[in-house]
C-alpha cells in the first residue's frame, strides 16, 4: 500500500484523535495488523519523494567513507541513491515488509549497485546498527522516540542521523531543512557524557582531585 505525504498527515491527526473514540470502541491502523504477507508494522509504506532523498544525503554530507542505514527502507531508495550517487563504502536497509524487501533488491539490483548494498527483513528495533557513520529514517514521532536511546547510546559520537518530517522531541536538530513542503532533521550525536568522571582543579599552588 502506498501512501502520500499528505495522507500520512491525515493519518497522523486521526491517531492523535484515536483516544476521543467512544468507550470501548476498538481502532487500529491497517498497517499494525498482520497479514498473510507481512508482520504488523510500526509505520505504514510512504516512500520519500527523490528531491527529499537528494536533501536528506546532503545535509548528511553522505560521502564514499560513509556506511548508511536506512531504518525502516521502503523500497531502497536512500540506500541505493547513497551507493550509486554518493558512493558510500556500504549502505544497509532494513525493512519488516518482504515486499518492500523485494523491491529493493531489484531497484539496487537495476542501478548496479547489488554488490555494495544489502537489505535485512528485519524489526529496526532488533538491527545492530553500531557500525553507521550514517543513519536515515523517515518514521513516525513516537517511533523515533522510542528508537532515540539506542541511537544515543548505541552509536558512535560523530554519526550523523537524518530524518525525514519527524523530530526527536527535545533532542533538538542541528539543522532543519525545509523542502517544499517537507522537513528534513540532521543530527551529529554528541559524546558520551555518562559514566564516572575524574578531574583535576588547579587553584594557585593547591591542586585538588575529584
Ligand atoms: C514511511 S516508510 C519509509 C520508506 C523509506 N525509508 C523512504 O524514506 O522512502 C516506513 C517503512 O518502514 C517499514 N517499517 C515499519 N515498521 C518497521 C519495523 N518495525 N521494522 C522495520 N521496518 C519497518 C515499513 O514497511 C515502511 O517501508
Amino acid at each position: 500500500m502506498k501512501l502520500s505525504s499528505f495522507m500520512l498527515s491525515l493519518l497522523l491527526l486521526f491517531l492523535v484523535s484515536a483516544p476521543l473514540l467512544p468507550a470501548g470502541a476498538e481502532w487500529a491502523p491497517s498497517w499494525t495488523t498482520p497479514t498473510e504477507d507481512r508482520p504488523a508494522l510500526d509505520v505504514p509504506y510512504v516512500p520519500t519523494p527523490p528531491e527529499v532523498v537528494q536533501a536528506m544525503l546532503t545535509a548528511a554530507h553522505v560521502n564514499s567513507r560513509d556506511i548508511l542505514y536506512d531504518l525502516g527502507c521502503g523500497d531502497g531508495r536512500i540506500v541505493v541513491a547513497a551507493a550509486k550517487e554518493r558512493k558510500v563504502k556500504r549502505a544497509v536497509g532494513i525493512d519488516l515488509d518482504p515486499e518492500r524487501i523485494r523491491e529493493s533488491n531489484e531497484n539496487a539490483r537495476q542501478a548496479g549497485v547489488s554488490e555494495r548494498v544489502t537489505f535485512h527483513q528485519k524489526d529496526l528495533f532488533d538491527m545492530d546498527f553500531r557500525e553507521a557513520t550514517v543513519v536515515s529514517m523517515y518514521l513516525l514521532p513516537s517511533v523515533n522516540l522510542k528508537l532515540r536511546p539506542r541511537l544515543l547510546r548505541e552509536l558512535a559520537p560523530g554519526t550523523r542521523i537524518v530524518s525525514h518530517d519527524f523530530d526527536m522531541g527535545d533532542w533538538e536538530a542541528d539543522r532543519i531543512i525545509a523542502v517544499g513542503t517537507h522537513t528534513v532533521y540532521f543530527w551529529v550525536v554528541p559524546a558520551n557524557m555518562s559514566g564516572t568522571w575524574k578531574w583535576s582543579l588547579t587553584d594557585g599552588n593547591e591542586t585538588r582531585q575529584y
